[in-house]
């Protein structure tokens, strides 16, 4: 999988992200393939960059990962999150049945698919940001909630609160929601309202359930530490939905493209909040987190001990240590034959980095070689 900017995409390429349009509705879908048009409207769209399977433009086609959400349960998701803001911002209310509807969808595809491991395709949804991190942030929190046995009506409180967790952010000026430079202070205390304004709003609407479904918008910016925000509780003091989502809250944010960042790799979002987050997540559950969230998706390209490789397959518990084909020596000589190496087993080997898009685009035309293409021999 590599991420190209739309002016180097070709006919012919195959999507390995699905793109929504602004009403939420899926305008193409992973596995689809790139004609000169679809092309010409993404750039039209405004999208920079997209996620491919790999360069080849002829001959069969990697397939992505096959989603845990489907197509259809996402992009209603979306549709229907974007409708409540709108609702509650015109109205001051919400039917909440077309969302419980949403959610319920949403759980449903989490316990059907637990066989897949949540890799990166399943993230990567441009434009209308908050709606789509909402459902992101949902279906993250919906999985952990599986492994942590939730009940099904704990289970459903989780994710319906979790599609609304940032709904305060509607009394945040636009301004300062969409600034793609830092904020200044002042601006950051009034973001830091959000989950207040949102628990009290959906606590005053007309809603079974709405102090339940308030917990997720008022705790999920709580630290484990008390360093948090709005009301510094502290370990077992926040709910177990606020700790959970605060996990998911966090893993999407840095794994999307924002107005002033690049999208991270998963196994930099890995290691920033294993590594360089101490005190913020219930440790617990961060394990539980990676041990279901590919670190090293399939297709991703790994410099190592004993040269450069794909990634070819992920075990569930063991998303650190994939099993990586490896192509080329450590002075980028390609092998003749290609050798599988199981970083589970072979403890005298390591990873020592992810190839970013630029590197990967160097060796491919350098040596004129996909590595994506070694995919397709399993
Ligand atoms: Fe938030």
């Amino acid at each position: 999988m590599i991420n190209l900017p739309v002016n180097r995409l070709k006919p012919g390429m195959v999507m390995a992200q699905s793109i929504l349009n602004s009403s939420g509705a899926s305008f193409l879908t992973r596995g689809q393939n790139l004609t000169n048009n679809y092309i010409e409207k993404l750039r039209q769209m405004g999208i920079r960059e997209i996620h491919v399977s790999s360069t080849l433009t002829s001959g069969p086609s990697v397939p992505p990962p096959e989603e845990v959400l489907q197509e259809r349960t996402r992009a209603i998701a979306v549709k229907r999150v974007y409708e409540m803001f709108q609702q509650v911002s015109d109205s001051k209310t919400l039917d909440p049945v077309p969302l419980a509807r949403a959610s319920a969808s949403i759980v449903n595809d989490i316990v059907a698919r637990r066989s897949n491991l949540v890799q990166l395709t399943d993230l990567r949804v441009h434009d209308m940001y908050t709606f789509a991190h909402s459902v992101n942030v949902a279906m993250l929190s919906a999985l952990l909630g599986v492994l942590c046995n939730l009940t099904a009506e704990e289970l459903s409180e989780l994710t319906l609160g979790t599609l609304m967790h940032d709904i305060g952010k509607l009394s945040i000026p636009r301004e300062i929601l969409n600034k793609p430079s830092r904020l200044n202070d002042a601006e950051f205390a009034v973001i830091k309202r959000h989950p207040i304004e949102g628990s009290n709003l959906i606590r005053s609407l007309p809603i079974p359930n709405a102090k339940q479904l308030s917990i997720v918008a008022r705790q999920h910016h709580e630290h484990m530490d008390g360093r948090g925000y709005p009301d510094r509780r502290r370990e077992k003091q926040i709910h177990i939905y606020g700790r959970i989502a605060a996990i998911a809250d966090v893993y999407d944010a840095l794994t999307s493209v924002r107005p002033y960042k690049k999208a991270y790799p998963p196994s930099l979002a890995y290691h920033m909040m294993k590594n360089c987050s101490a005190g913020h997540f219930d440790e617990e559950l961060l394990g539980l987190f990676f041990s279901n969230v590919a670190i090293y998706p399939v297709g991703t390209v790994l410099g190592t001990t004993a040269g450069y490789g794909i990634v070819c397959r992920v075990e569930f518990g063991r998303t650190d240590l994939p099993v990586v084909r490896v192509f080329a020596d450590k002075d980028l000589r390609l092998l003749g034959k290609p050798i599988d190496i199981d970083f589970s087993e072979d403890s005298r080997e390591s990873i020592n980095k992810v190839l970013n898009d630029r590197e990967l685009l160097h060796f491919i035309h350098e040596m004129n070689f996909d590595p994506a293409s070694l995919l397709l021999e399993d």
